[in-house]
């Protein structure tokens, strides 16, 4: 039984792996300062520090005694880092520096979230890890310079890391009222409420929509895979969904007819963006990842079941 810290472990992410690790008999701390994350997400048995993850003397307590650090405490949103850009640059890459600064005394192994924002906008697809990485947001900015720091972490002192670009995450918990909440959520929730979709142009923008079951095992592989060399996988199921063939899943998943408005397209949006799965399937021997409308499924049932926190079951 080892003890791993999570940092952002009220999240969405956070809780299910605070929920696998705990099933699989180990012990877990959260650090987290409730910012978006809440303590519903968390089964009995975790235990929350609460407080800012850029605070260095809290990182280094919280730090104390565990086997490995799951770094996912984010300000995860694009639209913030936009009108916040010292903000969230201080808690989005400051948060990792304090995590990793802390690991060093004991040289812990860290997993952290990257995300497929390092890449913005790539010609080619499916985007493999080789890809220049072009961030086009201060978020995916400091994701990249997290990825930066995690490799002078291991050069410089001897701090194993993984990162993981996840592309869009979905499944339960993700909270369908924030305003920044991917378009699954946003979809779901208005869907199961008989409410209209609207969607931004024309809907043939393509996303690769990954199952929080997968990115949690990505996660949990991810520690075996720390290393000084700091590698850096992208978690992804490699296929394209349109937001237009997206609405139409969720409305299936529903059962309702799919009443879909069009606004105006977002100005500077990616078009295209599919990663490769081959790499992590190769290294973090990730298999295949739960199918789009099983996902829905599972994600509709929680929003009907009343969007219960941590007890709700829907981990996969
Ligand atoms: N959800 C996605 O599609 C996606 C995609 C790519 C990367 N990511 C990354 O994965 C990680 C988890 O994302 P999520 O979707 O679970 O988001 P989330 O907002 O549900 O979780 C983030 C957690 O971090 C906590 N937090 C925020 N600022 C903090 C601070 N200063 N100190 C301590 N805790 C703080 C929040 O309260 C929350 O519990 C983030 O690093 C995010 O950038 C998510």
């Amino acid at each position: 039984m080892a003890l791993f810290l999570i940092t952002g472990g009220c999240g969405f992410i956070g809780s299910h792996l605070a929920t696998a690790l705990l099933r699989r008999g180990d012990q877990v701390r959260v650090l987290d300062d409730l910012s978006t994350g809440s303590r519903a997400n968390l089964l009995p048995g975790c235990a929350l520090l609460e407080g800012d993850v850029a605070d260095p003397a809290l990182v280094r307590q919280a730090m104390e005694g565990v086997d490995g650090c799951f770094h996912l405490a984010a300000i995860a949103s694009v639209e913030l880092g936009m009108r916040d850009w010292l903000g969230t640059h201080r808690v989005n890459l400051g948060g990792t520096i304090a995590v990793l600064d802390a690991a060093r005394a004991a040289k812990l192994p860290v997993v952290y979230a990257s995300s497929a924002a390092v890449y913005g906008d790539q010609a080619v697809m499916p985007i493999a890890e080789s890809a220049a990485a072009r961030p086009l947001s201060s978020y995916g900015a400091d994701k990249l310079g997290s990825e930066q720091h995690a490799r002078v972490a291991g050069a410089a002192h001897g701090v194993p890391t993984c990162g993981l670009r996840f592309f869009n995450v979905f499944g339960p918990r993700q909270d369908p009222r924030s305003p920044y909440s991917g378009v699954i959520s946003i979809f779901c929730g208005r869907m199961a409420a008989g409410q209209p979709v609207t969607i931004h142009g024309d809907g043939r923008q393509t996303r690769d929509f990954v199952h929080v079951g997968q990115v949690v095992r990505a996660l949990l592989a991810g520690m075996e895979a720390a290393s000084l060399e700091a590698p850096v996988f992208n978690v992804c199921t490699g296929r394209p969904t349109s937001v237009l063939e997206l609405a139409h899943a969720v409305a299936a998943a529903c059962g309702v007819a799919p009443d879909i408005r069009h606004g105006p397209g977002r100005e500077g949006e990616i078009r295209e963006s599919y990663g490769n799965p081959a790499l992590a399937g190769e290294r973090l021997g990730l298999g295949e990842a739960v199918a789009l409308e099983d996902g829905l499924r599972d994600v509709v049932a929680w929003l009907r079941a009343g969007s219960p926190g941590a007890a709700d079951g829907f981990s996969r």
